[in-house]
């Protein structure tokens, strides 16, 4: 009887020290478990002086940044800001969104880096270069739920012969596609990223969730609005209005002063909610006056009077593209062009007379596309080409050239004032004349 006490008793001494032994190696595990990759390496916030890299990890403050000018790096850098990435509303992830932030970078140098260490598994590495203001400029765009693809970028660049040097995002590409937040196209990781707020997109104050991600060091304000002078450009993304609202003063003021107040040749707008529109999310479903009705008669004319030669916008999940036009919608070379990139599905609402090319994704049932656009600046030379593609199984020689024209700062050449030709084979055999 005693044996049996005795027994009992060191075998539950023993179980107690095996349960606290297998808390311990838990818990060392879980300290040095290494974070694991899930998106990026990306790249944002450009600046002709600096760059940011982020990435998304399954784990908080895992990695940092080594760049230099060659792949030997030199150069170390820590995490800017961490924050956890919030997938829908009040759904949080154990996904955080990294970012290091690069300064004092030279234009035309070309950069690498690689994201490694500090508790990160493995390495992500990628390049970028900040083009000279003397250089030509090749942007792409994305928006809606349409997220330009590797193939997409492989192909305009092909076309022009010159790598694209900034993607352009109109808005809400990011909560439409949740698994944007991947990152796994390698374009991310070479061809930084603006975006525009959209419906859909949270507010930079809100530190969990979508644009807040391509913030780097905890922007203050909550207000979406930036500029950025790019090579030879500069981009104003403009205050975030909604649907059939019009400006405030101080809006109306802060962008002209964006637009006065630079030796910048080349300006361009964007925002999301569009100004001249034939969509049905923008003329229809949530616009009473129609979407963007009061904003183009305020901020149309200011446009004209600084040579800004186009707006970019998104929300109608369509490409459409109006001639340069005033603010009335009339046609005329000084004017400027509204241009609406993310193609997608929604339907025609209108048939305006300014709009020279509208295109939905599923005109064609059987036959659905997707659609890239570029934008090519070189010297006082402005191009802008937009090509479909089938959504699926996409292949380099399926894009179709459907909508092209030319511009200089000061005003447009005769081809954005006529229709588009009709997409056929005469059409593709033009080269681009940048
Ligand atoms: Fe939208």
């Amino acid at each position: 009887m005693t044996m049996l006490a005795v027994t009992l008793r060191r075998n539950r001494r023993s179980s107690i020290m095996t349960f606290l032994l297998v808390l311990l190696l838990l818990g060392a595990s879980a300290a040095t478990r290494a974070a694991e990759f899930v998106g990026g390496p990306y790249l944002c916030h450009p600046r002709m002086d600096g760059m940011t890299v982020g990435w998304v990890a399954d784990a908080a403050q895992a990695g940092e940044v080594e760049y230099g000018e060659t792949e030997a790096y030199g150069k170390k850098a820590a995490i800017t800001l961490c924050d956890q990435i919030v997938l829908a509303t009040n759904v949080s992830s154990r996904r955080s969104a990294c970012r290091v932030r690069l300064r004092g970078l030279t234009p035309g140098v070309t950069y690498h880096y690689k994201v490694s260490g500090h508790g990160m598994n493995g390495e992500k590495t990628g390049q970028f270069r900040i083009p000279p203001r003397t250089d030509p400029l090749l942007i792409v765009f994305q928006g809606d739920e349409y997220a330009i693809t590797d193939l997409d970028v492989q192909f305009v660049e092909e076309r022009v012969g010159r790598p694209v040097d900034l993607l352009v995002d109109v808005g809400d590409t990011i909560q439409h596609g949740r698994a944007f937040y991947d990152f796994k196209p390698q374009l991310y990781r070479r061809i930084p990223i603006v975006t525009a707020k959209g419906n859909h997109d949270s507010d930079w104050s809100d530190k969990l969730a979508s644009l807040h991600h391509f913030d780097y060091e905890g922007r203050t304000e909550i207000k979406p609005e930036q500029v950025v002078d790019y090579g030879a450009a500069r981009w104003i993304v403009g205050p975030y209005v909604k649907y059939s609202d019009d400006f405030t003063r101080e809006q109306l003021t802060w962008i002209e002063d964006q637009l006065k107040n630079t030796d910048q040749a080349w300006k361009f707008y964007v925002c999301h909610h569009i100004f001249f529109s034939d969509g049905y999310h923008s003329t229809l479903r949530w616009g009473n006056p129609p979407e963007g009705q009061l904003r183009r008669r305020t901020v149309w004319p200011l446009f004209m009077k600084y040579n800004l030669r186009i707006a970019f916008n998104g929300h109608d999940h369509v490409y459409q593209r109006t001639f340069p036009i005033d603010q009335d919608g009339n046609k005329t070379p000084e004017g400027t062009v509204n241009l609406d990139p993310s193609i997608g599905n929604s339907a025609r609402a209108q048939q305006s007379p300014w709009m020279a090319r509208f295109q939905r994704s599923g005109d064609d049932r059987a036959n659905r596309v997707k659609g890239v656009t570029y934008l090519y600046l070189k010297g006082a030379q402005g191009q802008v080409e937009f090509h479909t593609r089938p959504q699926e199984n996409a292949r380099l020689e399926d894009f179709k050239l459907l909508d092209r024209f030319t511009f200089s700062p000061t005003r447009f050449n005769p081809d954005a004032l006529v229709p588009p030709e009709t997409p056929g084979g005469a059409e593709q055999a033009r080269t681009p004349q940048p």
